[in-house]
Formats: C-alpha cells, structure tokens, sequence
C-alpha cells in the first residue's frame, strides 16, 4: 500500500487578520462575518493532491492575541511549514510579522518551509484602505527568504485554494 503523505502545517500571524477565516474558506468553503478569537490553538485538516497522490495537511489554526502565545511556541517544532499571515489593510500587522518569524526562527526546525499571505486583498478594492504594497511584502519575502507570497480573500475566496495548493506543492 502506498503510504500516505502527511504535512502539518501551522498558522500564524497577528490577531485578526484573518487566519481562522483563511482555513475556514479552505476547509468548507465558508466564511464568518464576526471575529471569533481564537483561543489556543485549533485544528483541522483537509486532503489535497499533487502528482495525482492524495496529500493530508494537518492544519494548526493558532491564536494572535498576546495571552496565547506560549501555547504555540510547543507546535512550531512539530510543523513542517508556516503561513505568515498579515492583513494588507493594517501595516502594524506587516510589521507585527517579524515578532512571528523571530518565534518561528527560535522554535521550528531550520529546515521550517514560510510562505507568507497578504488577507483581506478585497478590501483594498471595495474601501481604498491598503497599507501595505505588494512590492513591499515581495521585498520581505526575498529579504528574509521565504518560499511563496500571495495575497487573499477569505471574503470572496480569492488565491486562498491556490495559496494552500502552492504550499502543498513546495513541502511536498
Ligand atoms: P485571532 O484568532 O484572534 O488570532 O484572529 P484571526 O486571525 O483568526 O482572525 P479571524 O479569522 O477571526 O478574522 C478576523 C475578522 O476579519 C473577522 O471579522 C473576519 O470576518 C474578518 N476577515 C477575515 N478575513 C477577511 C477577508 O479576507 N476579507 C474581509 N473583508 N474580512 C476578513
Ligand atoms: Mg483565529
């Protein structure tokens, strides 16, 4: 039997930006309008296929808020990658981004895969509010050597199956 590929995968990123939204959108396929903060860290997970092989990811929603944040430090080990999210409407969110790779640099493994994700793009359209540039968060990416960047909508759904997919494609 074909043994079965598996890849844990953690979520990072400020409060609010839109991490449980992002897996939400991912998983089901739905959306939610309120901000439920996540408390700890929660689960889910969802097949996906590369090269007609079935991937399971092994999804770690974590929490943004400060009190929370011991609790993640004990899953940056086990990850073998990290989405580093930040909203492109807030720039204390961009910048927040180097308190998360710091924990990432201190508790993953060296060899830890971080594709960064821009959320809330359809904002940036419908209320004029973008903070952050696209070339700046290239820059970023380059700068710190991250492995992919994209922007995203949970809202609509924009990039978020092509995000993940992306992902899968360079852990695998
Ligand atoms: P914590 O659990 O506290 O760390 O926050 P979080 O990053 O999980 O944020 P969450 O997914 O709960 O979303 C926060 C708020 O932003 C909610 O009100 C969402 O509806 C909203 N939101 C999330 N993604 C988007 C998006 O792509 N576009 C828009 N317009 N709103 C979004
Ligand atoms: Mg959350």
């Amino acid at each position: 039997m074909e043994e079965e590929l598996l890849f844990r995968v953690i979520i990072v990123g400020d409060s609010g930006v839109g991490k449980s939204c992002l897996l939400l959108r991912f998983s089901e396929n739905t959306f939610n309008e309120q901000h439920t903060v996540t408390i700890g860290v929660e689960f889910g997970t969802k097949l996906v296929k590369i090269n007609n092989q079935q991937v399971k990811l092994q999804i770690w929603d974590t929490a943004g808020q400060e009190s929370f944040r011991s609790i993640t430090r004990s899953f940056y080990r086990r990850a073998d990658g990290v989405l580093l999210v930040y909203d492109v409407n807030s720039k204390e969110s961009f910048e927040g981004l180097s308190y998360w790779l710091g924990e990432i640099r201190q508790h993953a493994t060296s060899d830890i895969v971080i594709f960064l994700v821009g959320n809330q793009v359809d904002l940036t359209e419908s209320e004029n509010s973008r903070e952050v540039s696209q070339d700046d968060a290239n820059a970023y990416k380059n700068f710190h050597n991250l492995c992919g960047f994209k922007e995203t909508s949970a809202l609509s759904g924009f990039n978020v199956n092509e995000t993940f997919h992306e992902f899968t494609n360079i852990l695998y």
